[in-house]
């Protein structure tokens, strides 16, 4: 797990982005979370920096909060959002967000009901099997216009003649004959329009390439992550032009926070998406060429003091969905020089925090902790506050808080 003292705190020390937060948030009562404005706005040019020039597409799921979104949206080098579900992206169409594409597979029968009987470019759907076509065929029949579609391609590593592949076990089109013949099932389908290609590289945009306190980890994954940009650089080139000579694309989508820089150079790619990187969660901490700063945080109440050392705060059990190790529990962030307890990590209705200053914590006090993900944050809570320099200058609901739960 990453230490407080590796994190980057930007211009001001731990101590100094303390008090701030001390100050702005002194009206309010915890638990509640907050986006450090300034913080936020250097991860978006950051991204837009690393990403080069090419459109980055919004990845609506690890942000859920459409005022946050639609900032993001209205500056430069940001351009249509990867949404999660389809009644996601049917909620934000109908408050004017437009260039929606559902990164994962759809199975919802209302809502493919719904966008087959409205006339909209707005939003765009994900297939990677006949099976899928098959379902919406049979489940949509007539529809207004054509359904949308892009495809979704593997991006993982194969090595050891196949044996060995590494990445997430997401689409079963691996190869470019495989996607042009998807492509060609598609196009020869009455009420399907092929628009575009997606391929994510998990094991790249997603898994930091210096984990702490694992050199030799480290060094084995940033060479499996140089010879899978390498191999998926060609590979992409290769499915683009075999696809395209099918249909006329009209973006070729992939990676992620983590990815942008190998990505965004290779020429078949047409935008890059992100989302992470703009409240900065830990699991970002462990890449070796850029370092969000800690934009999105929780604030919990120091609530009773079991013995000299210890604080326990109130909640606090906000894990991160994954594998289920200690690298998706949440991080004392601040005051800092707190650290979860081995026994008892995050809890359902109280956590303890240990220390040197723990003891020095009185009940009443905030520690301020650090999501281990981006956007499931927002599903522990209603609000977010948005804080610039030491005020609080707005309160915007979540996802949660606007009523809606897609996932
Ligand atoms: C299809 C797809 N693209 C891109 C991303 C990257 O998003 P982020 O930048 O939030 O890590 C993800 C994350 O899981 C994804 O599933």
């Amino acid at each position: 797990m990453t230490r407080l003292s590796e994190t980057r705190a930007g211009p001001e020390s731990n101590q100094e982005e303390y008090e701030r937060l001390e100050r702005a948030t002194s009206k309010l009562d915890p638990p509640f979370a907050l986006v450090d404005l300034e913080a936020f706005k250097s991860n978006e040019k950051d991204l837009v920096r690393r990403a080069a020039g090419k459109p980055i597409r919004l990845a609506s799921k690890s942000v859920r909060c459409r005022a946050l979104q639609q900032q993001v949206l209205g500056g430069d080098g940001w351009r249509g959002t990867l949404a999660f579900t389809l009644p996601e992206a049917q909620w934000l169409a109908s408050s004017g967000f437009d260039d929606l594409v559902v990164a994962y597979p759809t199975a919802d029968r209302e809502a493919l009901r719904k966008l087959a009987a409205l006339e909209t470019d707005a939003i765009t759907i994900m297939v990677d099997s006949v099976e899928q076509l098959e379902f919406i065929d049979s489940v949509v029949g007539s529809r207004v216009a054509p359904i949308r579609v892009c495809l979704d391609v593997d991006a993982g590593w194969w090595a050891l003649g196949d044996r060995v592949r590494i990445g997430a076990k997401r689409s079963p089109v691996h190869s470019a004959s495989q996607a042009a013949s998807l492509a060609t099932e598609v196009s020869g389908r009455a009420g399907w329009k092929l628009v575009g290609l997606m391929a994510y590289e998990a094991q790249i945009a997603g898994v930091g390439d210096a984990p702490p306190g694992h050199p030799v980890r480290g060094l084995a994954l940033r060479a499996v992550q140089s010879l899978s940009a390498s191999e998926l650089s060609e590979r992409r080139a290769a499915i683009v032009e075999a696809v395209r000579a099918i249909a006329p694309l009209e973006f070729v989508n992939g990676g992620g926070t983590g990815s942008i820089e190998s990505t965004t150079v290779e020429t078949a790619v047409t935008e890059v998406t992100a989302g992470s990187g703009l409240y900065g969660p830990t699991l970002f901490d462990a890449y070796r060429s850029f370092r969000p700063r800690p934009s999105a945080m929780f604030a919990l109440p120091v609530v009773r003091k079991p013995s000299k050392g210890v604080a326990t705060v109130l909640g606090g059990g906000y894990l991160a969905s994954g594998p289920g190790d200690r690298s998706r529990l949440p991080e004392p962030h601040l005051p800092e020089g707190l650290r979860l307890d081995r026994q008892e990590g995050a809890g359902e209705v109280q956590t303890p925090v240990l220390g040197r200053i723990a003891g020095d914590l009185r009940v009443g006090d905030r520690v301020y902790f650090r999501h281990a993900k981006a956007g499931e944050l927002c599903e522990r809570f209603d609000r977010l506050y948005l804080i610039d320099a030491d005020r609080v200058v707005d309160e915007v609901p979540t996802y949660r808080g606007e009523g809606r739960c897609f996932l």
